[in-house]
């Protein structure tokens, strides 16, 4: 049952006056989808190939969380062909990690010309780096890098990111105490090799409610999204701080959600002092943009200098958390570029749309001595050199106005759909594609995505009410459009 692609859908035509600019970007897009012009299903999802391959995978692990097994070969641009042969159309983008969609020529020539070796040849990256690494890392990373930041440093996954920008964060708040990067003490170096104080002092990092910053020991103690990631595994007892809960339309809440966050800006003041008083300040604030896995949960430019200034105040350092809103998914190279703050922050992290984690920092996080942010690969070359390509193609193809487009596409079409179905779905919100929409109750949102899934659209849930929408940077608004009039066509059937 193939969907129907209509040349102007009821969609389109409501959001026709959004679409006038779509033929400056339309070029650059309609080659990546390749033949593909619409979801073609020929099985329900799982179908018979993907539930045999299952079988094969759960006889070596625990693979509970698959969905279904995909063709590489066969996907292409917006479009995920799974092991049956159906095709989707892709608006979760493997969990919002994938740039450019799938097979991008961009990608490929760059793997092609950079020359094999670049792949035969996985480099230590912090002791032997190949001769052109400074260019690729100024080429793929620093001529993106947020406002402020000169420094970066290359790790493996988010997670990793976010827990080596802790320790960087930790170095520098015990130069800042010692008055500068002296030499520490002799009872300082003894202690810190059996996890004691003074070498290993008791500091804590803040986190909210709700957020998730990765499944490390220390990251998964500033994870607070879900109770099974953190079942069983000992935790940092580190303070945790209310993260506000807005009510969306937000122009239609502005005193409420002005009170909200004011509220629980007190609280994080509250938390920076105790911790203070009882002998374990805050080195660190860690902060999503957009609270991501826990629900989509947004709050204002306001709040998140609020939060920057509080930091300043207590003398610890301001990270903000850009694995997955970072690299152009809210219309934005990065989410925080949108609140204008004063100064900037002092660690930004990245990973999934990157390719690859790390951290930006401001040359005054930079630690003294080599080795303390470090491991055998610091990074992935090949991964590095494939963010060059994406980051051309990016700016080529101005892909950050055409997320910005496709994403009022997107959002005003799910503002409507709560309007038409306001007894399954509310609180349409989003920042470029990153968008979603609530439903009533977590097994209403299991039931519409799977439902979209047969349909042959691939979407996510978030946090317990919330469907999320993470599409590549290729998506266009005839897809948006395409997407919204099934949406309408599953609600209309509950
Ligand atoms: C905001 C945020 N931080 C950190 C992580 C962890 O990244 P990874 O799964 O690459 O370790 C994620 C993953 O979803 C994330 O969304």
């Amino acid at each position: 049952m193939a969907v129907r692609l209509l040349n102007m859908s009821r969609f389109a035509r409501l959001s026709r006056p959004l679409l006038r600019t779509t033929r400056q970007y339309s070029g650059a897009a309609a080659s990546v989808d390749g033949s593909y012009t619409g979801p073609d299903m020929k099985t329900t999802v799982p179908g018979p190939k993907s539930k045999e391959l299952f079988g094969d995978l759960m006889k070596i692990q625990q693979a509970g969380g698959v969905q279904y097994f995909v063709d590489y070969n066969k996907s292409q641009g917006n479009y995920l062909v799974d092991a049956d042969g159906n095709v989707l159309l892709d608006l979760f983008g493997q969990v919002g990690s994938i740039p450019l969609g799938y097979n991008h020529p961009a990608i490929k020539e760059r793997i092609t010309s950079q020359g094999i070796d670049t792949l035969v040849n996985r480099p230590a990256l912090g002791c032997f780096p190949p001769t052109d690494y400074a260019q690729t890392l100024q080429d793929a990373l620093l001529s993106v890098a947020p406002k402020g930041m000169s420094e970066v440093m290359t790790l493996m996954c988010g997670s990793c990111a976010n827990e080596n920008a802790f320790k960087a964060s930790f170095i520098s708040f015990m130069d800042r105490q010692r008055g500068g990067p002296v030499n520490p003490s002799a009872e300082e170096y003894a202690s810190a090799l059996y996890n004691k104080g003074p070498g290993c002092p008791k500091l804590s990092v803040l986190s909210f409610k709700g957020a998730f910053h990765g499944r490390l020991l220390a990251t998964l103690s500033c994870t607070h999204s879900k109770v099974i990631h953190k079942l069983d595994i000992p935790a940092l007892d580190w303070p945790c701080a209310p993260f506000p809960q807005l009510k969306y339309p937000l122009d239609q809440f502005v005193r409420e959600n002005q009170q909200e966050e004011k509220k629980c800006l007190e609280e994080v003041e509250d938390n920076f002092s105790t911790s203070q008083k009882n002998g374990v300040p805050i080195a660190t604030a860690i902060i999503e943009p957009i609270q991501a896995e826990g629900g989509d949960k947004h709050a204002s430019p306001e709040f998140f200098e609020g939060l920057q200034t509080i930091c300043k105040k207590y003398g610890a350092s301001f990270m903000v958390d850009e694995v997955q809103t970072g690299c152009g998914g809210t219309g934005y190279m990065w989410a925080h570029e949108a609140w204008d703050l004063p100064e900037p922050a002092d660690f930004v992290t990245f990973a999934k749309k990157m390719q690859i984690g790390g951290f930006y920092y401001t040359s005054e996080r930079r630690t003294n001595e080599a080795f303390r942010i470090f491991n055998t690969y610091v990074g992935d070359h090949m991964r590095t050199v494939v963010l060059g390509a994406i980051v051309n193609e990016m700016t080529k193809r101005q892909l950050l106005g055409q997320v910005k487009e496709t994403g009022e596409v997107l959002l005003t079409g799910l503002q409507k759909l709560e309007g038409m179905h306001p007894s399954l779905v509310h609180s349409a919100r989003g920042a470029g594609t990153f968008c979603a929409i609530d439903c009533h109750d977590s097994a209403t949102r299991d039931k519409l995505v799977g439902q979209l899934k047969n349909k042959g659209f691939q979407v996510g849930g978030s946090g317990e009410l919330a469907i999320r929408f993470r599409p590549a940077l290729v998506f266009e608004p005839r897809h948006a459009n395409m997407f919204l009039e099934a949406f309408d066509d599953v609600l209309k059937s509950q």
